[in-house]
């Protein structure tokens, strides 16, 4: 039997780069590719460890460049497509849109483009909850897989695009695919741009944690590796054509979040500081995971035992972030955070 060929876009940064590891460890009778640009969100020093294995290959390339990404498909002839590449920070998305539709739509197209000319098995498209636009504060309500798209920030728009692009290549095309919808991921290798290894680098660093408006708004957390093998059963059991919605029922406000971080690091809550509100900030996400529970995930991680390990792992890591936020990190921030 041939080896399997895994294209993975995006694997330098941070869903990618843990989707990237857990396959390469776990299926070696796989070969993972993982193609990246190495935007400020990639980095490869991540995969010290595995660079070391015969399955793992870099290749670097931008997804929207159609030239190089068709000579890639013709060069590997790769089986499955599972496609993080992206521009992935609402905040950055509101200051700069453009490289949003470039990356996100665009090289979305280009991909669909190289899958349809030269054949895939199946092409998974790594999709957020974010399409589906926010929910009202009430405990009951959830996205479902039938919730309409109302994208509200220049990057949801985007990869609310891009999900109709895959769609629509599904239908016109009958090309084989799944649409995956996630909600915010938390865990090791997340850059410190977020508000999960942002607040936990600052508190660290015993540095002010910058909290949008009041606080309240809501996200439903779900551990990195939770979501891996959620994208592992879907490429493997996925019906063709579904979209599956992955989440894990872990609802928390902003401010719960970052409490408990300092809680659990000891520090002081004087380390808050109230700043302006995101424009356009979406108030809650909630996922119904049922679809894909059916399917056969099960999530690993409670947030309580995944963030008390995500801590762990920013004390025992510190060289990794401080590597980053050390370089243009400094003047993102300063301009992020100025007004
Ligand atoms: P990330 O920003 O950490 O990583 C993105 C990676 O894509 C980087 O390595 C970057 O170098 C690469 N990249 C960017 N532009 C590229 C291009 N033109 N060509 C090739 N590579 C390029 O993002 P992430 O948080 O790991 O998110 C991965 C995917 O998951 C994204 O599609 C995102 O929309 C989706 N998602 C993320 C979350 C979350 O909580 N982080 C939640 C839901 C969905
Ligand atoms: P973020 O991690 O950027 O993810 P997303 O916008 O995709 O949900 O933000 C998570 C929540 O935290 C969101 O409600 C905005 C808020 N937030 C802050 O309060 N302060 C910050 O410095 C950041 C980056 C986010």
């Amino acid at each position: 039997m041939n080896r399997k060929r895994i294209l993975v876009t995006g694997g330098a940064g941070f869903i990618g780069g843990n989707f990237v590891q857990y396959m390469v460890e776990k299926y070696p009778i796989y070969d993972i590719y993982n193609l990246d640009l190495l935007t400020y969100a990639g980095d490869l020093s991540k995969h010290q460890e595995i660079e070391k294995q015969e399955n793992y290959f870099f290749l670097k390339a931008d997804i929207a460049d159609r030239g190089a990404i068709n000579s890639l498909f013709v060069e590997y002839k790769f089986d499955f497509v599972v496609h993080f590449a992206a521009e992935s920070h609402v905040d950055r998305s509101i200051t700069n849109p453009g490289i949003f539709v470039q990356t996100n739509v665009l090289g979305t197209q280009v991909l669909l483009d190289a899958a349809k000319q030269y054949g895939i098995t199946k092409f998974i498209h790594v999709s957020t909850d974010e399409v589906y636009g926010d929910l009202e504060f009430d405990p009951t309500t959830f996205f479902t897989e039938d919730t309409p798209l109302q994208p509200n920030s220049p990057y949801s728009a985007s990869k609310a695009s891009s999900d109709l692009l895959v769609r629509a290549y599904h239908e016109t095309f009958g090309l084989p695919i799944n649409i995956t919808r996630c909600s915010n991921n938390y865990g090791p290798y997340h850059f410190p741009e977020k508000l999960i290894p942002l607040t936990i680098s600052r508190v660290l660093n015993n540095q002010k944690v910058p909290v949008y408006g009041d606080g309240k708004n809501v996200r439903d957390w779900l551990h990195v590796l939770d979501h891996c093998s959620a994208i592992d059963l879907v490429m493997h059991e996925g019906i063709n054509g579904e979209v599956y919605n992955v989440g894990g029922h872990n609802e928390r406000t902003n401010l719960e979040v970052v409490k408990t971080i300092i809680e659990t690091l000891n520090k002081s809550e004087e380390l808050i500081k109230y700043v302006s509100d995101r424009l356009g900030h979406d108030k809650r996400y909630a996922i119904d995971p049922s679809k894909l529970e059916k399917l056969g995930w099960k999530p690993k991680y409670t947030f309580e035992t995944g963030i008390a390990q995500t801590i762990q792992w920013y004390i025992d890591n510190k060289k990794w972030w401080e590597k980053i936020i050390s370089g243009e990190y400094q003047t993102y921030f300063e301009k992020q955070y100025t007004n």
